[in-house]
């Protein structure tokens, strides 16, 4: 680690999925190992990148080699984010709650059988992708998203894109059947100012080696 074609750079990497409390010992969250994130961390510093991840509590540990920044919710996942620009990349693997609970109680929820059921408000949370996409001169030279699909994938992350503000949209079909979710492999398509490419089925860790390969040449 340290020599390669991203010596020097520094790249922020969100990972795993972010976790909103409703109470101190209940949360909700989306499904994520973490592993793609990790696998491109890992494959971004083995390029010589000082890499700043930041990841929320996932399945799957951090790699070697990487500045850790751990958070659990989306609003401290992008505060940490932010504390970490400026950078020449961010890639956004991160699979961030889309809302918060809204007064989250201080206190344990206590159950009480047969009566009354708590009923959960919920909030907005910021969309931190497009947020960095947003900025202006701390805006990282290229800002990937990833995108979960399971219809239509290249229409999906085209639009999705446009949307975000990003400069590619990294996707991957994750229809049931297809064991991506959570799986050893991945089947992306990569959409970028070009066009959309999709790649062959192949395990993350080689979507994220020819991925750092990309970044690297992009840049160069
Ligand atoms: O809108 P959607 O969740 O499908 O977008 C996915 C992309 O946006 C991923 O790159 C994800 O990390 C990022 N994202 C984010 N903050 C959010 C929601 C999604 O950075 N609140």
């Amino acid at each position: 680690l340290g020599e390669g074609p991203l010596s020097g750079r520094r790249i922020v990497v969100t990972s795993g999925p972010t976790h909103e409390p409703i109470d101190p010992v209940r949360y909700i969250a989306n499904r994520s190992s973490g592993a793609q994130g990790a696998a491109l961390a890992h494959a971004l510093a083995a390029l010589g990148a000082h890499v700043v991840f930041v990841t929320g509590p996932a399945a799957v540990p951090p790699p070697e080699g990487v500045e850790v920044r751990r958070v659990e919710t989306a609003r401290e996942m992008l505060a940490a984010v932010e504390a970490a620009l400026p950078a020449d990349a961010a890639v956004f693997t991160a699979a961030v709650a889309d809302w918060r609970v809204e007064g989250a109680a201080q206190e344990k929820i206590k159950k009480v059988p047969g009566g009354d059921l708590p009923q959960l408000t919920f909030r907005e949370n910021p969309d931190i992708l497009a947020h960095v996409a947003a900025l202006g001169p701390q805006r990282p030279r290229l800002v990937v998203g990833f995108a979960a699909e399971t219809q239509d994938v290249v229409a999906n992350a085209t639009a999705k894109r446009d949307r975000k503000g990003c400069d590619w949209i990294v996707a991957n079909d994750v229809s049931p059947g297809t064991g991506i979710m959570g799986g050893p492999e991945n089947a992306v398509t990569l959409v970028t100012e070009d066009g959309a490419e999709s790649w062959p089925r192949m395990p993350k860790a080689e979507v994220a080696e020819r991925l750092a390969a990309r970044i690297a040449e992009t840049l160069a």
